[in-house]
């Protein structure tokens, strides 16, 4: 970068000196607010407890010896879980609250331009680029096209997903009329009955899995290779872009 003049004046040819150097200077945008870094790093911790969690209430640990009640195994499992499963709902419901009244930035996740030809133009520019087909893309202040496109719905329509049929079969353990089973009891005979209901939720599991297998690859290969920080980002707020 080269060094900035701090007494510039409008120079002989009529450019700003300026302005073009407070111009060079901005090498900084803020774009993640608080709450939503905040967000998502809780959402990120209660899915991996989730995961975890739900992985062993499908395919248990050996049986303990001993009473069931003594040791309470499973019990604690389902515990973590359900409770790993409120912070995940509810982080979700605030994170929707604050696409209201944050940024712009805070919108990206749940809109989606999908009529636009320019924005399938540059996701298809960003296929290519992490295909390593073409040296350099645009950078983004907020979140890439094709980032958008995967956290659309490969994040937020699957999360709504997990949280209906999480609480549906929550409720089926609170009892008919609970207010788990009135508000997404409705689950269970849309999907045949409780077993599948099960099944959909595991195989979501793993949906969401490769959404982050792929979410963090990017995240750290863009920021190696993007010459803009991301991984940083979602920790300070800042975008920061290198010449
Ligand atoms: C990222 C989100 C979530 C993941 C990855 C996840 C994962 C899992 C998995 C793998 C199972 C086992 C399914 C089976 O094979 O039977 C399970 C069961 C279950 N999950 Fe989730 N879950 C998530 C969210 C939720 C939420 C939000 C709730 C709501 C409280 C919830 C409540 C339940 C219940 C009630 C069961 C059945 C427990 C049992 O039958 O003992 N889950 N979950
Ligand atoms: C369970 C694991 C994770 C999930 C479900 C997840 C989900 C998400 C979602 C939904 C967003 C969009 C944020 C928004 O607009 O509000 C996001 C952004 C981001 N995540 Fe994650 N994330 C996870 C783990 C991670 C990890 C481990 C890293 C670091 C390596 C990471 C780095 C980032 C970054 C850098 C962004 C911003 C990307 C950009 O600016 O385009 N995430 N993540």
């Amino acid at each position: 970068m080269s060094a900035t003049p701090t007494h510039a004046h409008p120079s002989a040819t009529g450019v700003d000196n300026a302005a073009v150097a407070a111009g060079r200077r901005i090498r900084s945008v803020y774009v993640y607010e608080a709450p939503v870094r905040l967000w998502h790093w809780v959402n990120a911790t209660a899915i991996t407890v989730l995961a975890v969690t739900g992985y062993f209430i499908g395919q248990p640990p050996p049986t303990l010896s001993g009473e069931a009640s003594s040791h309470y195994l499973m019990g604690y499992i389902r515990f973590v879980h359900f409770a790993a499963g409120y912070v995940f709902a509810i982080g979700l419901l605030g994170r929707l609250y604050w696409a209201f009244v944050g940024n712009h930035h805070a919108r990206e996740l749940f809109t989606l331009p999908l009529l636009r030809r320019a924005y399938w133009r540059e996701v298809l520019t960003m296929l290519k680029w992490y295909a390593f087909l073409i040296p350099r893309p645009s950078q983004y202040v907020g979140h890439n096209p094709l980032a958008r496109l995967a956290m659309f719905f490969g994040f937020f329509w699957l999360s709504l997903f997990m949280v209906c049929t999480g609480f549906a079969l929550y409720g089926e353990g609170l009892q008919a009329g609970s207010w788990a089973d009135r508000l997404f009891g409705w689950v269970i005979p849309l999907m045949g009955q409780s077993q599948d209901v099960h099944t959909f939720h595991r195989l979501g599991m793993w949906a969401l899995i490769v959404f982050i297998i792929v979410h963090v690859y990017a995240a750290i290969r863009e920021d190696i290779m993007g010459r803009q920080s991301i991984v940083s980002t979602m920790i300070s707020g800042h975008r920061t872009f290198k010449e």
